[in-house]
């Protein structure tokens, strides 16, 4: 079952008080990484849940790590959808909102066309402006999202609510 399976993983992560801002608890997810055995159940997990996708989308940055892994254990490529200004074509670009302020998703040109099956993969979901930002830059070429996979998911901060009936959300570890 994922949940035992899980148990190893859970506790290599670390818990960094006040990080990024007083009172915050930031979930760090590096020693899972670090772990050839964690890591491996973390793509495996995610892995399983690619299904029909051709290709799995990793969110800039950590879900660029993660995302990779994943579509190498589905046998699937990857696509990174990049924060704005690295990308030298773009194929379709989103803004959405922070906890201050906002930030833009960009998918680079070529890669993804209408046709494709996409499974978006990322390291955490908070707010879920970030999935739901990439998810709708997939769209916006003609995409089908197949489902978001996060390692972590914070659930206080109400991205699978915010995400309800856009995409079909999975996460490994919730806090
Ligand atoms: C973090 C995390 C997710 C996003 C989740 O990324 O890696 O991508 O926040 O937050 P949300 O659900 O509220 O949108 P961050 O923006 O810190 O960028 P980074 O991965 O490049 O450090």
């Amino acid at each position: 079952e994922t949940a035992e399976r899980m148990a190893p993983v859970a506790a290599l992560v670390r818990d960094v008080p006040d990080f990024p801002e007083p009172g915050v608890l930031f979930r760090d997810i590096t020693p899972v990484l670090a772990d050839a055995e964690a890591f491996t159940v973390v793509a495996t997990e995610l892995a399983a849940l690619v299904g029909v996708a051709d290709i799995v989308a990793g969110v800039e940055a950590r879900g660029f790590l993660i995302g990779s892994a994943v579509a190498v254990v589905a046998g699937v490529g990857v696509v990174p959808v990049r924060k704005a200004g690295k990308l030298p074509r773009v194929a379709a670009s989103r803004r959405y909102a922070l906890e201050y302020g906002e930030a833009t998703l960009e998918l680079p040109e070529g890669v993804v066309t209408s046709g494709n099956r996409v499974f978006v993969v990322d390291d955490v979901l908070a707010t879920g402006g970030t999935a739901g930002a990439a998810c709708a830059l997939l769209r916006d070429v003609g995409a089908e999202v197949t489902g978001f996979g996060a390692l972590v998911e914070l659930r206080a901060l109400g991205g699978r609510d915010r995400l309800v009936g856009d995409v079909a959300v999975h996460s490994l570890l919730t806090y």
